[in-house]
């Protein structure tokens, strides 16, 4: 079963300066709730209440988040506002929230990496918040991931389809078909020109993976920009078939760009429109 979910939430958010400049990219709202709760959202729903989230310098709204406002739920308390805490109360019920800092912002890899602390030896997810996902015909995608999970028992990648000339913003697998939307990953390459590009099956910021990544991640060099990639380690995993891709069911908005996050924003205020 997986019990803990890994937060990744030390990158910089160059792309959203200046609003990132003493802000985390994590906490950008999508209509009132910020990108993290999302993800925080999807995880519960996936049967997961124990929160491990990677931050760095700049980023402490996110513990305050996950934390009671005494001050503010004096202030509103039996007012018409109360109920717009009351998702946000729930989830802090629920799940427990750990912390620890990524120092230097070494790539994606490297912050998983300094998650082994918080998950030890069990296999987890990893959620992205930047990356948006919504299923509004059914389960979200963690819990999709989370019973292949419980059928296959390795690691598993969510991948979409992206166009041909996209390829270069993603790590991009090539593998066999082993059941509808599920492959068997048989290579993986990070952010290839389209030319270079095996496939163009993408993967996107939703990953569960077993405890043996750690020690993977540790022997695995540098790759582009010097950062340690994820993609770059997950192949080794691959090349022993011990890594999956799934296609999943629903909708991913890259809210980490300034088009993705107006998307998503558009598309949520569409379904539940502005103020209650
Ligand atoms: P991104 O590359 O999308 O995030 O990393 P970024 O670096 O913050 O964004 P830009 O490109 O400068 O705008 C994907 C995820 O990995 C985390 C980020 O916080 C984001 O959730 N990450 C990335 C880390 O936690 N540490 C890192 O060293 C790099």
């Amino acid at each position: 079963m997986i019990k803990k979910c890994l937060f990744p939430a030390a990158g910089y958010g160059t792309r959203f300066l200046p609003a990132t400049k003493a802000m985390p990219k994590e906490m950008l709202p999508i209509l009132t709730k910020p990108l993290i709760q999302y993800g925080v959202e999807e995880a519960v729903e996936a049967g997961i209440h124990n929160m491990a989230i990677i931050t760095g310098r700049g980023k402490r709204a996110i513990e305050d988040h996950f934390d009671i406002s005494y001050e503010l739920e004096h202030q509103i308390k039996g007012s018409s506002k109360e109920p717009l805490l009351t998702e946000i109360r729930n989830l802090i019920t629920k799940c427990t929230f750990s912390y620890t800092r990524q120092i230097e912002m070494k790539g994606l890899g490297d912050a998983i990496l300094k998650g082994g602390i918080l998950i030890g030896q069990e296999p987890f997810a990893v959620v992205l918040a930047d990356d948006l996902c919504i299923n509004q015909e059914g389960e979200g995608v963690l819990d999709q991931m989370v019973k292949l999970y419980e059928k296959y028992k390795c690691s598993i990648v969510a991948i979409m389809e992206v166009p041909e000339d996209k390829t270069y913003k993603y790590g991009v697998i090539d593998g066999k078909e082993i059941e509808e939307g599920v492959y068997m990953v048989s290579n993986m390459v990070e952010k290839p020109e389209p030319k270079d590009a095996p496939t163009n099956l993408a993967i996107i910021g939703r990953y569960i993976l077993t405890p043996d990544i750690f020690e993977v991640i540790q022997k695995t060099k540098p790759g582009k920009n010097g950062e340690l990639q994820i993609t770059d380690a997950l192949m080794n995993l691959a090349q022993k078939g011990m890594v999956l891709a799934y296609k999943f069911q629903g909708q991913r908005f890259d809210c980490g760009s300034v088009e993705g996050y107006v998307e998503a924003t558009n598309y949520l205020y569409n379904i539940e429109g502005g103020d209650k």
